[in-house]
């Protein structure tokens, strides 16, 4: 039997205008309703944050920012803190998500801080990391992924790990190569990386190691998600395009849904 339930969420990256979030959310809200197998989450630009907060409260689909500031309060000019996302109900935070990294450099000193931040909000990590196309090319996959979680693992001191069990963080497995590009890992790479990112956090603590859940992002579609969902180290999925129209989204969340009760059945 599985120890964790699995998430599905939704990053919607740069899109949405008020009135199509409106039908997407209401429709979402809609169909999830009575899935309650497994838990699902739209990350919104930060602006949709309200909305999101006035259409989905009460429903099972939870919803969450696509970053989050290193700052608290001060002069900095276009930040949003971890305690503004918060006072909109979210539950979620997206970090270190490669498309950050690449676009705004956002060093792995500016990520810990932010992880910080959102630890100190409430809110729970997706902390993302995978490899280029030309480091696994090179072989060097397992070695970048590592020092990525190892980063993030060093730096959060005892108490902050604490709160992060205590929050639920979660680690998201993106390959760069995958992510937007229609060519997903197969189900065997997906869950060679994650049991190895498991065993990452085992060093530190075993028992969190077998909670944690590990989801798997870079085109994931109604057509893969089953074979990926399957595989015992993937608990879910952080999915983009096929999360921004609300058939497909539906269509992946049921069939976790469906996975999840099969796999607690006696
Ligand atoms: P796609 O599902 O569009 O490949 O995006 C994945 C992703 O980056 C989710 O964070």
């Amino acid at each position: 039997m599985n120890l964790r339930r699995t998430l599905i969420v939704g990053n919607w990256k740069l899109h949405g205008t008020l009135a199509g979030n409106q039908t997407l959310l209401l429709q979402l809200r809609a169909n999830l309703r009575g899935l309650d197998a497994v838990d699902f989450a739209v990350c919104v630009p930060y602006v949709y944050l309200f909305q999101a907060q006035q259409l989905l409260s009460g429903s099972n689909l939870l919803w969450g920012s696509q970053n989050v500031s290193q700052y608290d309060v001060g002069a900095y000019t276009s930040c949003i803190s971890a305690a503004m996302i918060a006072e909109f109900g979210c539950q979620f935070v997206i970090l270190a998500h490669s498309e950050r990294r690449m676009l705004r450099l956002e060093s792995h000193e500016v990520t810990a801080q932010r992880f910080l931040r959102a630890l100190e909000g409430g809110l729970t990590p997706i902390y993302c990391v995978g490899e280029a196309q030309a480091e696994r090319d090179a072989g060097l996959a397992e070695e970048v992924v590592k020092r990525q979680v190892l980063n993030m693992l060093h730096s959060l001191d005892d108490d902050a790990f604490a709160r992060a069990k205590q929050l639920n963080m979660v680690v998201a497995y993106e390959p760069v190569w995958a992510i937007g590009t229609g060519q997903h890992a197969s189900p065997q790479e997906a869950q060679a990386m994650h049991a190895f990112i498991r065993e990452l956090i085992a060093a530190r603590d075993p028992l969190f190691a077998k909670r944690i859940r590990i989801i798997y992002g870079g085109s994931i579609t109604a057509d893969n998600a089953q074979e990926m969902l399957s595989m015992p180290d993937i608990d879910g999925a952080l999915v983009g395009r096929s999360a921004l129209v609300a058939e497909t989204f539906t269509q992946i969340c049921r069939i976790a849904n469906d996975l999840s009760l099969k796999s607690h059945q006696p």
